[in-house]
């Protein structure tokens, strides 16, 4: 028996099997945004990066800060707690607040804590320390030989120059911000990093 023309022709075959998984592609990228607009739009004000902090996100892009560390607070109990600030707890992210994300980093990784809600939370000056010798600081815990190790298994970014490392801060300065969440003693908005 003669075989269907799509089966003896390796062209027709590649463009079938392309429209088929095309299919799949479109359905789930191209059309939500056409039809649901508050994907690539927002009803809030939404933080526009500078030219510092999108060249901090190159460096986060570069450095694969994404292989240990998400960017999207769940609606966990313990998601909120953890990342929270000074006892108040953080809000789960929202499709709005990346509007002006060219990269996601919103990852699966979850080896580091979230970052989502991390600007603001550390001064510039912990963050450089941090970046140079991450297991210097924060927890350490005894080991079996009475000694103190450090918690931490972040690498040391020190390879980055000065002018990355200040890019890379300004632009985790800015994470999760786009929420006035963080408020002092008196119930005051403390995302006070546009001015
Ligand atoms: C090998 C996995 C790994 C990589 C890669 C990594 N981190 Fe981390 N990071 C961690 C871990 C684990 C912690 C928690 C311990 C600590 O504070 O060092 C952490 C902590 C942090 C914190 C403090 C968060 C908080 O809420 O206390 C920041 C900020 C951070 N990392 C940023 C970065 C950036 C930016 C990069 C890329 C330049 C990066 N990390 C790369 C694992 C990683």
């Amino acid at each position: 028996m003669k075989k269907p023309a799509f089966e003896r022709n390796l062209i027709i075959l590649a463009i079938g099997a392309f429209a088929v998984f095309a299919v799949g592609g479109i359905i789930t990228t191209i059309i939500p945004p056409l039809v649901d607009r508050r994907l690539v739009t927002s009803d809030y004000p939404v933080h526009a990066y500078t030219e510092q902090e999108q060249r901090g996100v190159q460096v986060y892009l570069s450095e694969g800060c994404v292989y240990c560390h998400t960017q999207q607070i769940r609606h966990l109990e313990s998601d909120k707690r953890r990342y929270g600030w000074r006892l108040v707890d953080a809000p789960p992210s929202e499709s709005w607040e990346y509007v002006n994300d060219k990269f996601h980093f919103l990852g699966t990784k979850r080896t580091g804590p979230d970052l989502a809600r991390v600007g603001g939370k550390y001064s510039d000056e912990w963050h450089r320390a941090h970046f140079k010798d991450p297991r210097n600081m924060g927890e350490k815990f005894k080991d079996e030989t009475g000694k103190y190790q450090s918690a931490s298994v972040m690498p040391s970014f020190k390879h980055l120059t000065d002018k990355e490392m200040d890019d890379l801060i300004a632009y985790i300065q800015t994470l999760g911000r786009n929420q006035n969440w963080r408020v002092d003693n008196q119930g005051r908005p403390l995302n006070d990093y546009e001015d």
